[in-house]
C-alpha cells in the first residue's frame, strides 16, 4: 500500500495520470529472530600490543551457521585509542575481502593515538563458552557498550553485533527517518538503506547515519559504525543490535560525557560542518510548480510588498527545458529573463538557488549525455551497457562517482551552467539516487528514446520476479527498506561502479559523492567564496559538504511536530544546517498550520518555504494571519542573525548543533528525555511553537532557573515545570534563559543590510544577578576572512567586553543593552567615564540606548 502511495505520488509530480497495478509482495527470508540463534561466535587469540591499542585473532568457533550467509572463520580485530574520548573498535576479515568506504569517499580523522591509561574509555574483550568472544567498552566504571552474551556473527553479507542496553534506555540518533526524538527501546528498527520517498512515519528515507547517542544517568556517550551497506538497527529486549548486510565491524565509540561533546568527538570523526555564507541564515522561498520566471518575479515583489524579509527566491525543476539538468525552458523561463532576475535579485542583496538533479537523459543529442557518454561517466549494468533509469526527463542514466572522468565532466557541465548563470548555491535532489523503476528500466531501451514529456510511468505490472539466487538482489537477510526490493525506486543493486564494486555496496554513499563533487566544483569556481548546497540525501561526514532539508513533509500538525526531532537528529549527525518544507510539501496546507509553521520555521537553522506541484500556493504573504505570523518570528530571527551565526560558528569549530533539544543543555532533567516540542536555538533562546491546530495557548517546559520573555521581558522561574503559555495565532513564545548574554542586531529586509546595523545586548541575568555571552564575527562570505571572538561577562552590575581572538574589525557599534531582569538602572560608566544614554524601564528591565561601545576592544561598563 505504501508503495502504491509512493508511486501515486510520484506520478502526480510528474504531472502524469498513473497506472497502477497490483503489485505482489515478494520475498522477505528474514528470520524472525525469536528463534534461538545457534551461532558459535569467535574465539580471540594471538592478543598483541601496539602503542596505543592492541590486535588480536578472531576465528570461528565452531561449525559455520550460515544464518544469512558464510561465515567468515578468521577474523583481525584491531583496537585503538583514537583520542582521549574517542575509541575505535575494528573488526574485519582478516583477508581484506569485505567492501570497506573508500577513504576518500569519507575521509576519518585518525586522531593522535593515545596510551590505553590515558584514555577515559577502557576496551575488555572477554570470553565465555555460549557466544564466544564478547567486548566490552567502559567509561570509568561504566559499561557503555556490551557485546558480552551475543555471539558475533560475521558472514560475507551478515554482520550481527548486538550489546547490552539498560531496561527503558535514551536512545538518539540513527537514522534518516521522521520519527520522534527519543527512540522507542523496546521496539525500534532503523534501517539504513537511502531512499526517495516521502516523509512517511518512522521509515527510511533520504540518509544514512549510525551514529547514536545515549544518555545515562545524566551524561552522553555514542556510537558510530562506519560501514555503507544497508542494516537495520534494532532496539528491543534492553539490547542495541546491528544487522548489516556486508562489510566490517567498524565501530567508534565516543566518550562524552555531555551530549555536545559526544557530537565534538563524532564530527571531530567524521568531519566538521561546513562553513555557509551568512546569507544563508536569510529566508527563503520555494515551490514546485511555478508556471514561469514572471511569476517567480512576481513572488519576489509580493514579498517585499508585504514587508517580508525574502533572502533567497529558489526555482525549482520547472525553470528547465523538459526538466533536463543545465538547460532552461526557452518559453517560460528563458534564459535572459532569468539571467534578468539574478541581476535583479543582486542588485538587492537577495540570492537565487536552482536545483540540479543527478539523472541525465539518455539522448545522444542531449549534449550534457553525449559529453558524459563519451567520457564514460555513467553507472553500467553488469553487461557493461549503460544503466537506465527514469526520472523526472524520462530515461535517463547516473553518473558513477568512482570513474575516473566524472568529478572533470560535473565540473565542466556545472561551468557551462555557472558561467551562463551565477547563481548563488545549489540544491542537489533525488540523489539517494531516485528513479521511478524497480531497478533497470530495461537495458535495450533504444538509445535517444524517451517517453514523451509530460511522460506517463511505463505500466506498472505485478512486481517482477527475481533471480533470488542473486544474493544482491535479494540478499538473504532482508532489512526492512519500506520497499519490496532494495532495488525498488533507485538504481540496481547489481549495476557496477568503475572500480569494479557493485551499487548493493556503497547505495547509501550516492548523495554524498555527488555532493563532494559538487563542492569541489565550487572551491574551485569560486576560490575563496563558502559554496552554500543543499543536499537531499547525505551520509555521516556530509556535513563538510552541504546543508540538508528533511525532504517530502506533508501539510499535517503531526509533520509539523515531527519536524523539530528531525532537526535534532541533523544535529547529532553533523548537519546542523537543517530545516523542513515549512507549511509542507505535499497537501494543501491551511491558513492556520501554515502560521504556526513559519512561526516555528523562523527558527529552523535553515529557513524555508516549499510546496510540492498541484497543491495550493503557500508563499506566506498569502494570508493576512500568516503573513503577520511571519513579519513577527522573522523580525525574532532577523535581530538574532548575529546570535545564529555565533551558534553556527561553534558547529564549524565544535560541531554544537544549533538546534538542541532541552535536553542536550538540562541532560540531569528527567522530564525533558523526550522533549521534542521545543527548541533551544543554541544554548540561549527556547523557543515554544502551537503545534496542535486550534489551540491558543501552549504548555511549555521551563528549566529550574530564570527565563525572559523575547518581547515583552516578563519573567517565568523555571522550577522543572509547565507553564501554559498565552498563544494567539500570530505569535509564538520565545524566552531567554537566565544567564545568557545574546547579541542581536535590528532587523532589516536583508542579511546584509540587517548586519549593517549597531550591536545590541540582551543581558538576562540569573538569580545571582549574573551572566556570560558571546559573539563570533567575521567577512560572513570568504574562507580566509579575518575574525573576531568577543566574550561577554555580566556580573554586579558590571558587563566586561573581552577579545579572545581574531583580528576582524567590527565596524558598527555596540548601541543598546537590555538588561533583564535588573531594574534600577540610571547611569552608565564605560571605562571608567560616565557616558550619556537614555534609560527606560519596562516589566523589571531596563533598556539602555544611545550608547557607542567599540566592540574590537576590551571594555568594562558599569551600570548603576
Ligand atoms: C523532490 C524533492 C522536492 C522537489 C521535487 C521536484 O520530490 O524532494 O523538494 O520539489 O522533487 O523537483
Amino acid at each position: 500500500m505504501r508503495k502504491l502511495l509512493c508511486l501515486y505520488i510520484i506520478a502526480l509530480w510528474a504531472g502524469a495520470q498513473p497506472a497502477i497495478a497490483t503489485r505482489q509482495v515478494v520475498l522477505s527470508t528474514t528470520v524472525p529472530r525469536t528463534q534461538p540463534i545457534t551461532c558459535p561466535g569467535y574465539i580471540a587469540s594471538n592478543v598483541s600490543k601496539t602503542g596505543d591499542g592492541f590486535v588480536a585473532e578472531l576465528i570461528l568457533a565452531g561449525p559455520p551457521c550460515a544464518l544469512y550467509g558464510m561465515d567468515i572463520k578468521r577474523l583481525k580485530l584491531d583496537v585503538r585509542f583514537d583520542t582521549k574520548n574517542r575509541l575505535h573498535v575494528h573488526i574485519k576479515d582478516a583477508d581484506g575481502q569485505q567492501f570497506q568506504i573508500p577513504d576518500n569517499v569519507v575521509s576519518l580523522d585518525s586522531g593522535h593515538g593515545v596510551r590505553n591509561a590515558s584514555s577515559n574509555l577502557r576496551f575488555d574483550h572477554l570470553h565465555d563458552d555460549l557466544s564466544g568472544f564478547g567486548f566490552r567498552v567502559l567509561r570509568g566504571d561504566q559499561v557503555i557498550f556490551d557485546t558480552v552474551g551475543h555471539p558475533l556473527i560475521f558472514e560475507d553479507q551478515y554482520i550481527e553485533v548486538t550489546s547490552n542496553l539498560p531496561a527503558d534506555a535514551n536512545i538518539y540518533g540513527m537514522g534518516e527517518s521522521p520519527d520522534f526524538l527519543r527512540r522507542n527501546p523496546a521496539n525500534t528498527i532503523k534501517t539504513l538503506w537511502n531512499r526517495g520517498s516521502p516523509d512517511l512515519f518512522q521509515q527510511n528515507v533520504y540518509g544514512s547515519h549510525s551514529i547514536y547517542m545515549e544518555l545515562r544517568d545524566s551524561q552522553f556517550h555514542g556510537a558510530y559504525l562506519h560501514n555503507s551497506h544497508g542494516m537495520d538497527i534494532v532496539l528491543a529486549n534492553s539490547t542495541i543490535q546491528y544487522r548489516v548486510l556486508g562489510g566490517t565491524a567498524d565501530f567508534y565509540f565516543f566518550g562524552g560525557p555531555s551530549a555536545l561533546d559526544v557530537i565534538d568527538q563524532y564530527t571531530e570523526l567524521v568531519g566538521r560542518p561546513s562553513r555557509i555564507p551568512y546569507w544563508a541564515l536569510g529566508f527563503h522561498n520555494c515551490r514546485y510548480g511555478y508556471k514561469s520566471v514572471y511569476e517567480v518575479n512576481d513572488v519576489i515583489a509580493n514579498y517585499s510588498k508585504a514587508n517580508i524579509p525574502l533572502e533567497v527566491a529558489w526555482t525549482d525543476i520547472d525553470y528547465m527545458d523538459r526538466t533536463r539538468d543545465f538547460t532552461f525552458d526557452p518559453v517560460n523561463f528563458p534564459l535572459a529573463e532569468m539571467q534578468k532576475q539574478l541581476a535583479y535579485l543582486h542588485g538587492r542583496g537577495q540570492k537565487m538557488v536552482l536545483i540540479t538533479d543527478p539523472a541525465i537523459l539518455y539522448n545522444s543529442s542531449y549534449e550534457v549525455y553525449a559529453r558524459g557518454h563519451e567520457q564514460d561517466v555513467f553507472i553500467k549494468n553488469p553487461d557493461g551497457s549503460e544503466f537506465i533509469g527514469q526520472v523526472w526527463p524520462g530515461y535517463t542514466v547516473f553518473p558513477d562517482w568512482f570513474a575516473l572522468n566524472t568529478s572533470s565532466w560535473w565540473s565542466g557541465e556545472l561551468r557551462r551552467y555557472f558561467d551562463q548563470l551565477p547563481i548563488d548555491g545549489m540544491w542537489i535532489d533525488m540523489n539517494e539516487a531516485a528513479s521511478f523503476c524497480t531497478g533497470s528500466c530495461g537495458t535495450g531501451k533504444p538509445a535517444g528514446s524517451t517517453p514523451p514529456y509530460p511522460w506517463t510511468l511505463d505500466p506498472q505490472p505485478p512486481h517482477r520476479i527475481l533471480d533470488v539466487n542473486n544474493t544482491f538482489l535479494v540478499p538473504p537477510y532482508a532489512i526492512h527498506n519500506q520497499e519490496v526490493e532494495l532495488s525498488d525506486l533507485t538504481i540496481e543493486t547489481t549495476a557496477k561502479h568503475a572500480n569494479g564494486v557493485s551499487e548493493y555496496h556503497v547505495h547509501n554513499l550516492y548523495g554524498h559523492m555527488e555532493s563532494k563533487a559538487t563542492h569541489d566544483f565550487l572551491v574551485n569556481y569560486r576560490p575563496n567564496k563558502r559554496p552554500f548546497i543543499l543536499s537531499r540525501s547525505t551520509f555521516a561526514g556530509s556535513g563538510a559538504l552541504v546543508s540538508h532539508w528533511t525532504g517530502d513533509n506533508s501539510a499535517t500538525w503531526k509533520d509539523l511536530h515531527i519536524s523539530i526531532a528531525s532537526a535534532f537528529d541533523f544535529g547529532i549527525f553533523g548537519i546542523p544546517m537543517v530545516g523542513a518544507d515549512i507549511c509542507g510539501f505535499f497537501g494543501n496546507t491551511t491558513e492556520e498550520l501554515c502560521a504556526r509553521w513559519i512561526e516555528l520555521g523562523a527558527f529552523y537553522p535553515f529557513s524555508r518555504v516549499h510546496s510540492a506541484l498541484a497543491y495550493a500556493p503557500q508563499e506566506i504573504y498569502r494570508w493576512k494571519t500568516v503573513a503577520e505570523a511571519g513579519r513577527r518570528a522573522l523580525s525574532v530571527r532577523y535581530a538574532l542573525l548575529p546570535y545564529f551565526y555565533t551558534s553556527y560558528q561553534r558547529s564549524v569549530e565544535n560541531g554544537w548543533p544549533v538546534a538542541r533539544p532541552l535536553l542536550f543543555e538540562f541532560s540531569h532533567v528527567p522530564a525533558v528525555v523526550d522533549n521534542d516540542r521545543q527548541l533551544l536555538v543554541g544554548d540561549s533562546i527556547l523557543v515554544s511553537p502551537v503545534l496542535v491546530e486550534g489551540a491558543t495557548s501552549v504548555s511549555a517546559f521551563f528549566p529550574a532557573g530564570l527565563w525572559y520573555d523575547w518581547y515583552d521581558y516578563s519573567v517565568i522561574k523555571g522550577t522543572n515545570n509547565n507553564v501554559s503559555l498565552s498563544a494567539p495565532l500570530e505569535h509564538v513564545n520565545v524566552h531567554v534563559r537566565g544567564g545568557k548574554i545574546v547579541p542581536t542586531q535590528e532587523p532589516a529586509m536583508t542579511t546584509t543590510d540587517s548586519r549593517k546595523n549597531d550591536f545590541n545586548l540582551i543581558i538576562a541575568s540569573d538569580e545571582h544577578g549574573a551572566a556570560t555571552g558571546e559573539l563570533y564575527v567575521d567577512d560572513g562570505e570568504t574562507f580566509d576572512t579575518a575574525a573576531r571572538w568577543v566574550q561577554f561577562s555580566y556580573a554586579d552590575k558590571s558587563l566586561s567586553i573581552g577579545q579572545r581572538s581574531g583580528q576582524f574589525k567590527i565596524s558598527q557599534p555596540l548601541s543598546k543593552l537590555v538588561l533583564l531582569g535588573v531594574a534600577g538602572v540610571s547611569n552608565v560608566v564605560v571605562n571608567g567615564s560616565s557616558v550619556h544614554a537614555n534609560f527606560k524601564a519596562a516589566n523589571g528591565s531596563t533598556v539602555i540606548t544611545g550608547l557607542n561601545i567599540d566592540l574590537n576592544v576590551k571594555s568594562v561598563i558599569t551600570l548603576k
